[in-house]
């Protein structure tokens, strides 16, 4: 297992900058979770930790190793992985190939979870139907929510980061996959969860981080954060309740 921290982090576009010196850690072994208004900054974070954007300046520390700048597939290597808000998976593909692919390139020394093996293995460990050849066009939203984070578990990561994994899935759903969350963190794995539903962060997460603007706005207890008056001001609206 192993956290991660950035330090004094910055990504601009143009003008903007959608990360602006920004320092937090999520300790390892936590689910923790990164929330806050839309175009605050959190996917543009994924994006920089796992080195499709590099930050301009600062430093980015996997397990007290420092990351920054290195290529996405190095910091792979590393032992962190990502998925992504709009899936991206290429529809003439099946479920299995999609997750076949990071499973082959991933160091083997790295556990998978208990009891898989194969693709098809970590296909159904997070929910998914591999079988009769399904091309990845016609899966369902859930489906294909479901196979961004079996790819990125096909990685091996230590860290596991999650853009908006339960975005649009129904009750039904949203509850599996926060009972795979919890098995994925229960296996070793450290874990973001991006998210707009403070309910799955409350009952979910035991350290939360609040951007906004770019900026660090909050971290800490979920509980004690989403009762902070900034973050009310700013993100909740000032009659939120849980
Ligand atoms: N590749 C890019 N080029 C230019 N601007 C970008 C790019 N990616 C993000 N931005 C801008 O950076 C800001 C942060 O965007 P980001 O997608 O990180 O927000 P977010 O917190 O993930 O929002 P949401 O909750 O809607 O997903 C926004 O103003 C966005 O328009
Ligand atoms: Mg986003």
């Amino acid at each position: 297992m192993s956290g991660l921290r950035i330090e004094g982090c910055t990504v601009a576009f143009g003008g903007l900058r959608a990360i602006d010196n920004v320092t937090l850690a999520i300790p390892e072994g936590t689910i923790t979770a990164l929330i806050g208004p839309n175009g605050s900054g959190k996917s543009t974070f994924v994006n920089m930790v796992s080195g499709q954007i590099p930050p301009a300046a600062g430093r980015i520390l996997l397990g007290g190793g420092a990351i920054t700048g290195l290529r996405p597939d190095r910091i792979v290597h590393r032992g962190l992985a990502r998925t992504y808000q709009v899936p991206k998976v290429p529809k003439e593909l099946t479920i299995e190939e999609v997750i076949s692919v990071p499973l082959r390139y991933a160091r083997s020394d790295r556990p998978l979870p208990p009891g898989v093996r194969s693709a098809a293995d970590l296909a159904r460990y997070c929910g998914l139907r591999p079988a009769g050849g399904t091309r990845c066009g016609q899966l369902s939203v859930s489906d294909l929510r479901r196979l961004e984070i079996a790819r990125a578990l096909a990685c091996r990561p230590d860290v596991l980061l999650l853009d908006e994994s339960m975005a649009g899935l129904s009750l039904e759903d949203t509850e599996q996959v926060i009972a795979l969350v919890r098995e994925i963190h229960a296996a070793g794995v450290t874990v973001l969860v991006i998210e707009h539903v403070m309910r799955i962060i409350a009952t979910l997460c035991r350290h939360a981080i609040v951007l906004n603007q770019g900026r660090l706005l909050a971290e800490g207890e979920p509980q004690r954060v989403l009762t902070d008056p900034d973050v009310r001001e700013a993100y909740l609206g000032k009659g939120f309740t849980l």
